[in-house]
């Protein structure tokens, strides 16, 4: 696992822009596509309003038309609402930059029926990574945020959801938020090469002390450890305060 602690928000936005970076230009030179799934939040907003900025070299160094995006979760409304993931994405970056329509694989949360939405978006990850049965995508990439409450992508404390093995998506019900979510479960999470945690602010520095030093499986965020790739945790100076070293 490896841990850096960053100035701040901007700092921290810029140092994903460079690991989206590279990676990117990376796999790409070498498979012709690279695969992220995006978290929604806060967060993230001001990494997608970073790569998309045309006066910053990510506008016109990323490989925008190789590059496939996912969402690691999603609320229960359709992509016009404000509190829909790909909605913030489309209004931060992805409306911004030359990305082909057939590379953004938002999750159709718009169906009133939350479990068709979740085997849906299953199907498309099996359809696009041509997955044969009980084999979970590798994505190149997926950025991940954390909440106040230990979660991230929507895996919530005491939800079953954490237990699943089998499907790929789920739609859990989120008690405290009276209401449906989509997420990707652990076995697809897990199975990143690359695992990136964005974590800033103050108001995250109990949890994240609790997450990174705390006794272990206590917490969603604590599920996340890729079998066979790299854990990165990106955490700015406030967020910091609290760790030990
Ligand atoms: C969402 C998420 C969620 C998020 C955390 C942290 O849809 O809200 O994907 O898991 O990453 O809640 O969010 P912030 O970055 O806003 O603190």
């Amino acid at each position: 696992m490896n841990l850096e602690v960053l100035t701040n928000a901007d700092e921290l936005a810029a140092r994903a822009a460079e690991i989206i970076l590279a990676q990117s230009r990376a796999v790409v030179s070498q498979r012709g596509n690279f695969t992220i799934a995006l978290s929604g939040g806060a967060t993230p907003k001001r990494l997608y309003e970073l790569l998309s900025n045309p006066a910053r070299k990510f506008y016109a160094q990323l490989p925008w038309s190789a590059i496939q995006f996912f969402w690691t979760d999603e609320r229960h409304v359709g992509p016009e609402n404000s509190d829909n993931n790909f909605h913030m994405t489309y209004e931060a970056m992805l409306g911004r930059v030359p990305v082909p329509k057939e590379n953004v694989h938002r999750i159709p949360a718009e169906d009133a029926n939350a479990a068709k939405v979740a085997g849906e978006y299953e199907r498309i990850l099996v359809e696009f990574f041509e997955l044969s049965a009980g084999s979970a995508p590798r994505f190149d990439l997926i950025l991940l945020g954390m909440g106040n409450d230990g979660h991230t992508a929507s895996l919530f404390p005491g939800t079953e959801v954490l237990n699943e093995r089998t499907r790929l998506v789920a739609a859990p019900w989120v008690e405290k938020l009276n209401g449906y979510r989509f997420t990707m479960t652990l076995p697809v999470l897990n199975n990143a090469a690359t695992v990136v945690f964005l974590v800033c602010g103050e108001e995250k520095s109990g949890i994240l002390k609790e997450v990174l030093e705390g006794p272990p499986d206590q917490y969603p965020a604590q599920a996340i450890k890729p079998a066979t790739g790299q854990l990165t945790w990106l955490i700015d100076r406030a967020a910091a305060s609290k760790l030990k070293s």
